[in-house]
């Protein structure tokens, strides 16, 4: 049955869309959308035609995963558009909740715009390493002039309903269903005259526009790495300087040449990925997600008082806790220091950061988290601290609340029996600074009660965090990880190459921070006691030389930029050279009998760093630690500063070719020995590669 119809009453022509939850731009409701157009097209009688949708939303964009169907394509949509906006009687649209991407371009087809209040509008195309394909790039500068029209596609910024009526955007903002209003506007329409109106023949509104012009083209030229913004420029250029024909070309070149690049296809993969990773094996939808009102936070350090603001930034009121006074004391200064220096910035009102600060109170005594719905531990990384900790939050909270540990590392399900009630606790890993980064994995026991996973999951999107799922073990998905990228570095330092040298390496793929720089600013203590952690566990190789260098850092008492001494030299925050950390490095390689070269290649870097990490993954996934690949690569990209345009690491390693990472892993083991299982190929990743398949295949079997 189609999801678009048509019917008339009162003498207008209605076309209305349901298709939902979104009304997204699919083949089709393009079919659809066409017969219903025939239908108008055919009944001479009627003056005026009005689109509009039923559901949550207006098209709220293209079914992007329907950009693989030849018959749907950017260039089907614009004839479709094309015609509705030559339609000789007035279209009139009606549009309410997100109006985004093809739903916009569709909205500037017709001829009069109408929203409801409360509507947002936007072309968030760049987001996705693509440019709007369906004449936005032409109608919208002719609409707006090229300085808006530049901002909202190269942000991807949708904006609200007023601020698009201010611009001329929509012809009105009114409260309604969208059906009462569009007929509303266009009765008063017919009554005065309207007649149609096409933005393909308007030309843009007086503006500076070669100015607005030539500073988006300056600044999209400084981030190749999204081919996207120039594209945009250049047609938005087109828009104001040539016919509407010929920059609809120049619009569908670029939208063909976009779509299969290597770094929309990467941004894509990362989108559904995300939206994948909320849906959870073995938890019915059916189970409720329980409320919230209250959260406590034991141990008031660096991430005890980052994760207090995230729940205070969502309007949850929260009691933080400490043992020590001056820990307290420390958390309590860094909430109010943030919270001002974003007053200072004009990022928030004096208001809004008191408001925030009066849902917060603090407390000594560990009893004052007994009220709360949700306990977050976050006190020092060391397990039988943890332990006692978890045994005491037992029972002190009350019954039903949820019990979390923020251990970055540590075993969650022996955490899990400390407390008395494992089916209540849950890994809530948030990253540093917690009140920043998206990430949160979310740690999954053997235990842990399917409503907790689910509250858990439901209160992450409502403090603005991206979850994932990882199951136990050491580091979970992401810091295991880590560990063998960290642990190449190390390896790379006693061989003789430089951190900066090794930082560049990743850096020049992307990456925010290689590995030096990102241990120096988390803190050389931090990563050392995480090895030492990881020893106490019984879970290092019995290698001599693992992971040396951050040990001897740490007993050098050299923390990295909080000492102004780790693997660099810190000038204020700016990272200096220093040979002592290359002679420390040389001399741990002459006790462990590692061979110093200088013929190391940005190649080896990457290769070493990398390929093994990509191994791990591998190994995770099939230990079922993760559920997907593309889980992992949410967990690089908004935790640890993986390159959104190369997709994370798993569909980085797909693009290089699976079978090119396990030749060179073999190579590694053969050029340096694989005495400690360092190379040794995970069996999934042998296998996907004989078989020539990707990460893909596993979720279809
Ligand atoms: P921190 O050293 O800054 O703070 C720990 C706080 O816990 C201190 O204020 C201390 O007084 C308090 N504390 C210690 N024992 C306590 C007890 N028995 N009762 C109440 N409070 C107690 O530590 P940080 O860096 O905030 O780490 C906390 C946890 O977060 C650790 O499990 C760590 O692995 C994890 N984590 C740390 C990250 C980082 O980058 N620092 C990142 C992600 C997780």
């Amino acid at each position: 049955m189609s999801n678009v119809t048509f019917h008339s009453a009162d003498g207008i022509g209605r076309i209305c869309i349901s298709h939902p939850p979104l009304n997204l731009f699919s083949h089709s409701l393009l079919t659809g959308l066409s017969a219903a157009l025939a239908q108008f097209e055919a009944d001479a009688s009627l003056p005026l035609l009005l689109i509009y949708c039923e559901g949550q939303s207006f098209v709220a964009g293209a079914e992007i995963a329907e950009f693989n169907n030849p018959a749907f394509s950017a260039e089907a949509i614009n004839v479709l558009l094309n015609r509705i906006e030559a339609q000789t009687r007035p279209v009139v649209v009606a549009l309410h909740g997100t109006v985004l991407g093809a739903g916009m371009e569709l909205a500037l087809a017709c001829h009069y715009r109408v929203a409801q209040k409360g509507s947002k509008l936007g072309l968030p195309e760049v987001k996705l390493g693509i440019l709007p394909g369906a004449g936005g790039t032409q109608r919208l500068p002719r609409l707006v002039g090229a300085s808006l029209a530049l901002d909202m596609m190269l942000s991807g910024r949708p904006v609200p309903a007023q601020e698009a009526l201010a611009s001329g955007i929509v012809d009105a903002v009114e409260e309604g269903e969208p059906l009462a209003l569009g007929l509303a506007f266009g009765r008063q329409l017919l009554a005065s005259g309207g007649q149609p109106r096409r933005l393909s023949a308007q030309t843009a509104p007086p503006g500076e526009h070669s100015q607005a012009i030539a500073s988006a083209l300056e600044a999209a030229r400084k981030s190749p790495q999204y081919p996207a913004k120039e594209a945009i420029v250049h047609c938005v250029q087109q828009a104001l300087t040539a016919d509407f024909a010929s920059g609809a070309r120049a619009e569908a070149e670029a939208f063909n040449r976009l779509l299969p690049s290597a770094q929309s296809r990467a941004l894509r993969h990362l989108f559904f990925a995300q939206r994948r990773s909320r849906k959870i094996p073995g938890l019915e939808r059916q189970v409720p997600a329980g409320k919230i009102e209250q959260v406590g936070i034991l141990g008031a350090g660096t991430m005890g008082s980052g994760i207090a603001m995230c729940f205070l930034n969502a309007g949850i009121r929260t009691v933080l806790a400490d043992a020590a006074p001056a820990g307290l004391e420390r958390g309590l200064q860094l909430i109010r220091s943030t919270y001002e220096a974003q007053v200072a910035k004009g990022r928030m009102g004096a208001e809004q950061a008191s408001a925030r600060l009066a849902l917060l109170t603090t407390s000594l005594d560990d009893q004052a988290l007994a009220p709360c719905d949700l306990v977050i531990e976050a006190v020092f990384e060391d397990m039988s601290l943890k332990l006692q900790v978890c045994r005491r939050l037992g029972e002190v909270c009350k019954p039903g609340a949820i019990i979390a540990s923020n251990t970055s590392t540590l075993d969650v399900d022996a955490l899990a029996q400390a407390t008395g009630r494992p089916a209540d606790v849950v890994g809530m890993h948030f990253f540093s600074p917690a009140n920043i980064m998206r990430l949160l994995e979310v740690v999954r026991g053997a235990q842990t009660a399917p409503q907790v996973l689910k509250t858990v999951i439901d209160l992450a999107g409502k403090i603005g965090k991206t979850p994932v799922v990882s199951g136990v073990c050491f580091g979970f998905i992401g810091n295991r990880m880590a560990e063998v990228y960290l642990r190449e570095a190390e390896f790379l330092l006693m061989e003789g190459a430089t951190p900066a040298q090794i930082d560049e390496a990743v850096q020049a793929l992307g990456l925010a921070m290689g590995p030096c720089r990102m241990l120096d600013m988390a803190g050389l203590d931090v990563g050392a006691k995480t090895v030492i952690e990881c020893e106490k566990a019984g879970g290092l190789p019995p290698d001599a030389s693992y992971r040396a260098v951050v040990r001897k850092m740490f007993e050098l008492g050299r923390f990295g930029q909080k000492t102004s001494l780790g693997y660099y030299r810190y000038e204020g925050r700016q990272a200096l050279p220093d040979p002592e950390a290359g002679r420390i490095a040389a001399e741990l390689a002459q006790a462990h009998g590692i061979a110093q070269r200088s013929d190391i290649a940005a190649q080896e870097i990457v290769e070493r760093l990398l390929y093994s990490m990509v191994n791990e993954g591998c190994k995770i996934l099939d230990e079922g630690i993760a559920y997907r690949a593309s889980d992992i690569d949410v967990v690089w990209a908004a935790g640890y500063g993986f390159p959104d345009f190369r997709g994370g690491p798993m569909f980085m390693a797909e693009e290089i070719g699976l079978a090119q990472i396990v030749e060179r892993l073999e190579h590694q083991a053969t050029t340096r020995g694989n005495r400690y299982g360092y190379w040794t190929v995970s069996p999934l990743l042998q296998r996907l590669a004989a078989q020539r398949q990707g990460f893909d295949s596993l979720q279809a079997a």
